[in-house]
């Protein structure tokens, strides 16, 4: 007898059209933050949702604003996200106290995939964006498992050091069959202050290299800009609070592109 295939065990969220997974193997370059400015633009035509599977690091509860919110619940046990800036929320931050840590084994943090994708009430959404943690662990590995997932938005910043991990990220998301939808280069640049030129943050890598081997087509180029980082320390991402600053400018963008590959 052969062992069952686990992708078979794939259901499609009823109402949710394109579930997007938002990655890196690399921590710190900027997931979030994508995903919340990503999620924000494309609310601007479309109904969004924003599940934050980040068990171990949920930061999408302050990033939004809402940290101190917590999820309703329906007479039928369903939780009810959370609702900022248009946008429906999920995270475990919302269960578990800021500053305590999550100590789960895989099959808790299948357990709690499973929940965040079937026991909360996401409604009709044509978007639902999901910010992985860093790495290609469980958490990566229970979402392709377990939904159809539209496809992958790598994030990366431009040196080798980050490539290497997201080299990682898109092979495993080549061998679960997800699509990579591009790839969003952060960090990209920074404009320097007095003679407003693009300066390199970090050595420019084999980044472009690889994608043209690959066949993955660059999303967009965010630079490093203070006003990001602080926007998403405020809870109100640059999209939605400087919506026509150069960078939330480019955030839409990458939405539109998005929207054209998946519409
Ligand atoms: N383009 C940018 N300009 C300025 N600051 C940025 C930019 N992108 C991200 N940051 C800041 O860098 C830090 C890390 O970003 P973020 O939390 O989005 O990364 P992450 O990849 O989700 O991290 P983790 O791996 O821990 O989940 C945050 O403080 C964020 O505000
Ligand atoms: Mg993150």
């Amino acid at each position: 007898m052969t062992a069952p295939n686990p992708f078979d065990q794939q259901k499609a969220i009823p109402g949710v059209k394109h579930i997007v997974a938002i990655s890196s193997g690399k921590g710190g370059v900027g997931k979030s933050t994508v995903a919340a400015n990503l999620a924000l633009a494309l609310s601007r035509k479309h109904k969004v949702g924003l599940l934050d599977a980040d068990i171990y690091g949920p930061s999408i509860p302050r990033m939004m604003g809402c940290l101190n919110q917590k999820p309703g619940i329906t007479p039928e046990q369903r939780l009810l996200p959370v609702e900022r800036h248009g946008i429906k929320i999920m995270s475990l931050g919302f269960l578990v106290e800021e500053g305590s840590a999550v100590v789960w084994r895989g099959p808790m943090l299948f357990k709690a995939m499973d929940q965040f994708l079937r026991d909360v009430n996401w409604g009709e959404l044509d978007y639902l964006l999901v910010d992985l943690p860093p790495g290609t662990g469980d958490v990566q590995l229970s979402l392709a498992q377990k939904v159809p997932v539209a496809g992958a938005v790598v994030v990366s910043t431009p040196q080798n050091i980050s490539l290497i991990d997201v080299k990682k990220a898109i092979d495993m998301f080549q061998r679960v069959n997800i699509r990579i939808l591009g790839l969003v280069e952060n960090m990209a640049y920074y404009i320097h202050p007095a003679s407003r030129e693009k300066m390199p943050l970090f050595p420019k890598g084999e980044l472009p290299q690889y994608l043209k081997e690959k066949s993955i087509s660059k999303l967009g180029e965010l630079p490093f800009h203070p006003q990001v980082g602080m926007a998403s320390e405020a809870g109100i991402p640059l999209v939605q609070s400087h919506p026509d600053s150069d960078e939330a400018q480019e955030f839409i963008r990458i939405a539109d592109e998005l929207d054209k590959i998946l519409m």
